[in-house]
C-alpha cells in the first residue's frame, strides 16, 4: 500500500512538473523562472450589484503541494479589516489561474481586493459591484491592443481615471501575430512565441506577455472589466468555421478555436460557462440596459467576397439565429433609458467614395451582413427605439455616427480609436489621413457623421444619464514610448427622447 501512495505522488509530482514546463513557450518560461508568485497581476470583471469576477494566474512555478488560493476583500486599501474572503483552487488544468465570484457585497461601492498564496500575496487591486438603481453611470470604452505597435500609454491613462464604472474591451485584446509581421518594426516590442499562435500553449503564452505588461496590469488592477473578443483574440477575419487567416496547413480550424477560446477563459475576468459563450447582458436599475456581442464564433458566417449584392443576401449572418432572437427578445423584455451595444464591427454604412484608395468599405463590417442590419433596425424602429447606442472597436478609426434608419434617428454610434493598433496614417501618411478625413467628413457625403479622426490613438468615455449619454474621445501623445500623458479631443451628446 505504502508502495503505491509513493508511486502515486511520484506519477503527481512528474505530471505537476510536466505540466509547469509545457505550459507556456520558453520565452515566457524563461522569465518566469526569475518572476515572483504573481507576475501576471491581478483582474476583476463582469461586475453585478452584489459581486464580481477576480482572477489572478499564479507562477506555476511558485507551486509546490499547496493548492489553495485566498482572496480578500476589503473597503480600505490597506487592509485594516478584512471584509470578505474566499477561497479556491488553482486551476492546474487551466493555466494555474484563480477566478473567483464575489457575492455578497454592497452595491455600487469600490472594494479593495488581494490574492494569498503560501507566504505571498499580489498586488493590491481595486473593483467595484454596479449600482442598483442610479441616476449616473460613466464607463470606458476600448479595443485593439497591439503589442507591437506601441507601449499600451492608453490603458495606462485609463488606469489614473476615476469613478469609473467599468471599462468595456470590445476585443483585439491580443494579437495573433508572429513576431514582425505587423507592427512598428522600429520599436523593441516583439511578440512571443515567436510564430504565429495555434496551440493552446501559444495562445496562453500571448496572454502571458501582455499580461506581464506593466501599463495593462495597472489597468486591469483598477476598474472591473466587461470584455468580448473581435477576430484577433482567434485569427484575422474570423467567422464560426473558420478565419482569413486561417490555413489548412495550420490544423483544424475547430481545434484553434477551441484553443483561443479557452485561453480566453482562462485569462479574462468573465464568468465561465460550458459553451464559451460571451455574448450576455447587463441590466443597471432603469438606467442602462448592456448588450455584449459575440460577432466572430457564435453564429458569423463566411464574410462575402464583394460588397456587391451585399443588401440582397439574405443567407449572410453575424450573430446566427439564436443570438439575433435572444438579442431581439431580451431588448423587448427591458425597457431602461438606454439600450447600449457592445457590438465589434462598424454597424453604420459609411459613403466611402471610390476614387479613395486608402480606405475602402469592408464585407467583414455589417456593410457585408446588410440583410440582418436591416431586420435589426426595421425592429427597433417598429418598436420605437429612439435611445440605442452602439459602441464599436475593430475600426482603428474614432467616428461619432447619427443613427439612423429609413429617415428616423435611433441613436448613436460611437466608435472608439485603438490603443495602439495601426491608424490609417500609420499605414499611409498623416497628410493623407487628414485629406481623407476631410472628404470622409463632408456633410454632403456622410450627412450622420458628426465626429471622425483616423490618425490618433486612446479610448472613450461614455456618461449616462437620465437626460442624456455623451461620449468623449480621449488621445494619447504618443505610443513610442511609456506616458500616460492624455487629453480629451471631442465629445457628442445624444438627449434622451421618448
Ligand atoms: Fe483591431
Amino acid at each position: 500500500m505504502k508502495l503505491l501512495f509513493f508511486f502515486t505522488g511520484f506519477l503527481w509530482i512528474g505530471i505537476l512538473f510536466g505540466q509547469k514546463e509545457g505550459l507556456y513557450c520558453a520565452e515566457i518560461n524563461d522569465k518566469l523562472q526569475r518572476e515572483g508568485t504573481f507576475p501576471f497581476g491581478i483582474a476583476s470583471g463582469d461586475p453585478s450589484d452584489e459581486g464580481m469576477v477576480l482572477l489572478t494566474q499564479i507562477n506555476p512555478f511558485k507551486v509546490f503541494g499547496l493548492t489553495t488560493v485566498e482572496c480578500q476583500l476589503s473597503e480600505d486599501e490597506t487592509f485594516t479589516e478584512i471584509y470578505r474572503k474566499f477561497q479556491t483552487t488553482i486551476r492546474i488544468e487551466n493555466a494555474y489561474s484563480a477566478k473567483i465570484t464575489a457575492y455578497g457585497l454592497a452595491e455600487g461601492k469600490t472594494y479593495y481586493y488581494r490574492f494569498i498564496y503560501g507566504e505571498d500575496t499580489s498586488m493590491v487591486g481595486r473593483t467595484r459591484t454596479l449600482p442598483k438603481n442610479p441616476k449616473n453611470l460613466r464607463f470606458a470604452v476600448v479595443s485593439c491592443s497591439n503589442y507591437e505597435w506601441g507601449w499600451f500609454n492608453a490603458y495606462e491613462a485609463l488606469s489614473k481615471s476615476k469613478d469609473l464604472d467599468f471599462v468595456i474591451h470590445l476585443g483585439d485584446y491580443i494579437y495573433e501575430h508572429g513576431p514582425g509581421t505587423y507592427g512598428d518594426k522600429k520599436l523593441a516590442r516583439k511578440h512571443v512565441p515567436s510564430k504565429e499562435i495555434i496551440s493552446l500553449v501559444d495562445y496562453r503564452s500571448r496572454y502571458a506577455q501582455y499580461r506581464m505588461d506593466p501599463q495593462l496590469q495597472a489597468l486591469h488592477k483598477s476598474i472591473p472589466f466587461i470584455s468580448v473578443w473581435d477576430d484577433h483574440e482567434i485569427a484575422n477575419d474570423a467567422y464560426a468555421l473558420g478565419a482569413q487567416n486561417h490555413q489548412e496547413e495550420e490544423g483544424a480550424w475547430r481545434l484553434r478555436k477551441e484553443n483561443a477560446q479557452k485561453a480566453y477563459f482562462e485569462w479574462m475576468p468573465l464568468k465561465d460557462n460550458t459553451h464559451y459563450r460571451v455574448r450576455r447582458s447587463f441590466h443597471v436599475g432603469n438606467l442602462l440596459d448592456l448588450y455584449m456581442l459575440d460577432e466572430r464564433l457564435e453564429g458569423r458566417s463566411k464574410p462575402i467576397e464583394s460588397l456587391e449584392g451585399a443588401v440582397e443576401n439574405k443567407e449572410q449572418t453575424m450573430l446566427g439565429l439564436e443570438q439575433r432572437t435572444w438579442l431581439l427578445r431580451e431588448m423587448e423584455q427591458h425597457h431602461a433609458r438606454w439600450k447600449v451595444l457592445g457590438n465589434q464591427v462598424l454597424f453604420s454604412s459609411m459613403n466611402v467614395p471610390s476614387n479613395l484608395s486608402a480606405i475602402k468599405k469592408s464585407a467583414d463590417m455589417w456593410d457585408g451582413y446588410a440583410e440582418e442590419r436591416s431586420l435589426l433596425l426595421k425592429t427597433w424602429k417598429n418598436q420605437s427605439e429612439k435611445n440605442l447606442i452602439v459602441l464599436t472597436g475593430d475600426a482603428h478609426v474614432s467616428f461619432g455616427i447619427d443613427l439612423q434608419y429609413d429617415g428616423e434617428k435611433m441613436g448613436a454610434e460611437w466608435v472608439t480609436p485603438s490603443i495602439t493598433s495601426a491608424n490609417l496614417n500609420e499605414r499611409t501618411s498623416n497628410l493623407n489621413a487628414w485629406r481623407v478625413e476631410r472628404y470622409l467628413k463632408n456633410p454632403r457625403i456622410n450627412p450622420t457623421l458628426n465626429f471622425i479622426n483616423l490618425r490618433r490613438h486612446g479610448y472613450m468615455e461614455v456618461s449616462l444619464s437620465e437626460e442624456k449619454a455623451s461620449c468623449s474621445w480621449y488621445f494619447v501623445k504618443t505610443l513610442k514610448r511609456p506616458s500616460g500623458k492624455c487629453r480629451k479631443k471631442a465629445t457628442r451628446e445624444r438627449f434622451w427622447s421618448t
